[in-house]
C-alpha cells in the first residue's frame, strides 16, 4: 500500500484499510483518498448546510461548502429554504460572492449580469437577442443555476444530499435526530436562532480527526491538563465563600478522571452516529440559572421539562461533519479542504424565549473551549497537528482504535456501552467504508 494514487476505481484497495480495530494512516494522509471522499461519502450522505434563522426573509442567502462544492442557502419568495450550487451557468463565477446578505427577488452574476430567481431558474440576460437561434434552450446555461434537490429541513437545521441516489434523511439519522429534538426542546418555545457569532478556526489536519476527538474520551484529563487542570488548581486557592466563576464552572469538568468518563457511557448507532454522556457529562452539573425552570414547566408541565433538562448529552456526532452539543446549545462544522487542512466552524445558539443568561454560558464556553484564541482548543490543535506530522513515519502504518472491541458489535445497531470505548471511532470508519465503496 502506498501513497500515490492507488485508489481511485479500487474498492478492494479501500476495503483493505480498514480492519476490525485498526485503520490505515492513509485514510488521514492521503489527498486522493480525500478527493474520493469528497466524491463518495460528501455527496452520498446527508451533509449540514446551515440553520433556517440564518435565512428569515425572503430573498436571505447564506454561501458555504457541502464537502468542498461551492454552495448558497437562500429563503425563496415562496419562504421555502433552497441550496443551489453556487456557480454561475454561463462562465462559472461564484454567483453569491459574500458569506450573507439579501439579494432581493433574484441573483444577479457580477460578471455579465445574468440574473437568476432565488430557485436558481435563469430570469434574463442582457442582449439576449445574441442567443437566438444559436440553440441555447438546448444549453445547460439555459436552466440556471444548479439546484441541490435533495434538502432537508430538520427543526429548522438545513441538511442536504448532493447525489440523486442514497439513503432518506429519515433512514440516515433515525434514532441519532433525538439530540437535535433535545437541544430544540430546551427553547420554552420550541426554537433556536443562531447568535453569538460563529469562531472560525484553521486546522492543519484531517478532518476526521477532530470527528474522532468528539468522542475520545480517554484523552481530556492529559491533553487538556495544562488548561483546565491550571483552572482548577488557580480555583481551589480562591478564599472560601468566594462565588464560582462561570468560567471554572465550564473548564473544570474536564479534569474529571477516567472512572467519570467510563460511567457516562456511549450511545452507537448506525451510519456513523453516536454520543458520549448517556446517563451523566461533562454538562450535567452547571448551575441554574434564575427563572429558566419556571418557563419550562410552564410550557411543558413538570415532568417533561425533568425529562429534556435531564438528558445531558456530552459529544454527538452527525457522520460526517458535525457534532452537536445539545445542554450547551453549540454546533461545531468541520469543514474538509485538503487531506490535512480543515476549517472548524463553531456556532452558538440562542433557546428563544429562555433567559439571556444561558446564551451568555453558551458563548462564554464558546469562547473558552472552542475559539482560536482559546487555551483547551490549542491544546486539541496541537495533538492533530503532531498527528497529522507523525502519520507520516515509515515506521507503522496502522492506527489503532481497538479500545473496548467487541467481535459481535457489528451486528449491532443502538449500543449504550463503556463510555472509553473507542466503538463509535469504529462505527465511523464502518459507514465511511460503506460510503466510499458502495456507489465506486
Ligand atoms: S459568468 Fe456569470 S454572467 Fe457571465
Ligand atoms: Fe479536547
Amino acid at each position: 500500500m502506498s501513497t500515490t494514487n492507488t485508489y481511485r476505481g479500487n474498492p478492494d484497495a479501500i476495503r483493505a484499510l480498514v480492519r476490525d480495530t485498526e485503520v490505515h494512516k492513509d485514510t488521514y494522509i492521503d489527498q486522493e483518498l480525500f478527493e474520493l471522499e469528497m466524491e463518495h461519502l460528501f455527496a452520498n450522505t446527508w451533509v449540514y448546510v446551515g440553520h433556517a434563522s440564518q435565512v428569515p426573509n425572503k430573498g436571505d442567502y447564506y454561501t458555504t461548502t457541502v464537502g468542498t462544492e461551492p454552495v448558497v442557502m437562500v429563503r425563496h419568495t415562496d419562504d421555502s429554504i433552497r441550496v443551489l450550487y453556487n456557480r454561475c451557468p454561463h462562465k462559472g463565477v461564484k454567483v453569491a460572492g459574500e458569506v450573507c446578505g439579501n439579494t432581493g427577488k433574484f441573483f444577479r452574476c457580477p460578471y455579465h449580469a445574468w440574473t437568476f430567481k432565488t430557485d436558481g431558474s435563469l430570469l434574463a440576460i442582457p442582449l439576449k437577442k445574441g442567443y437566438e437561434n444559436t440553440g441555447f434552450e438546448n444549453c445547460e446555461a439555459s436552466q440556471g443555476m444548479a439546484p441541490v434537490k435533495n434538502v432537508k429541513v430538520y427543526r429548522d437545521f438545513v441538511f442536504c444530499r448532493l447525489n440523486p441516489g442514497g439513503p432518506s434523511f429519515e433512514e440516515y439519522f433515525g434514532e441519532s435526530l433525538s439530540t437535535i429534538d433535545n437541544m430544540v426542546d430546551r427553547s420554552p418555545e420550541g426554537k433556536l436562532e443562531v447568535a453569538g457569532g460563529v469562531l472560525r478556526y484553521m486546522h492543519n489536519c484531517n478532518w476526521k480527526m477532530l470527528v474522532d476527538n468528539q468522542t475520545d474520551t480517554c484523552h481530556p484529563m492529559v491533553a487538556h491538563e495544562s488548561s483546565a487542570g491550571t483552572a482548577v488548581r488557580v480555583w481551589n486557592e480562591a478564599p472560601e465563600g468566594t462565588p464560582k466563576p462561570m468560567a471554572v464552572e465550564l473548564f473544570a469538568p474536564f479534569m474529571s478522571p477516567y472512572e467519570f468518563f467510563e460511567g457516562m457511557g456511549i450511545r452507537v448507532w448506525e451510519n456513523g452516529h453516536g454520543h458520549t454522556g448517556v446517563s451523566n457529562s461533562i454538562h450535567a452539573a452547571y448551575s441554574a440559572i434564575p427563572g429558566y425552570w419556571e418557563q419550562m414547566v410552564a410550557a411543558y408541565g413538570e415532568d417533561r421539562a425533568h425529562q429534556i433538562l435531564g438528558d445531558v448529552r456530552h459529544n454527538t456526532v452527525y457522520w460526517p461533519n458535525i457534532m452537536i452539543k445539545g445542554p450547551i446549545q453549540t454546533l461545531r462544522l468541520f469543514k474538509p479542504i485538503a487531506a490535512d487542512k480543515t476549517l472548524v466552524e463553531s456556532w452558538t445558539f440562542r433557546l428563544v424565549g429562555a433567559p439571556d443568561m444561558l446564551l451568555e454560558r453558551t458563548t462564554m464556553y464558546n469562547r473558552l473551549i472552542n475559539a482560536p484564541t482559546s487555551v483547551v482548543g490549542h491544546d486539541d490543535l496541537e495533538m492533530y497537528e503532531r498527528a497529522q506530522e507523525g502519520l507520516h513515519a515509515r515506521g507503522r502504518d496502522w492506527i489503532n482504535v481497538g479500545r473496548l472491541y467487541d467481535p459481535a458489535e457489528k451486528d449491532q445497531k443502538n449500543v449504550v456501552t463503556n463510555g472509553t470505548n473507542e466503538m463509535q471511532m469504529r462505527a465511523q470508519f464502518r459507514a465511511w467504508l460503506k460510503y466510499m465503496t458502495e456507489s465506486m
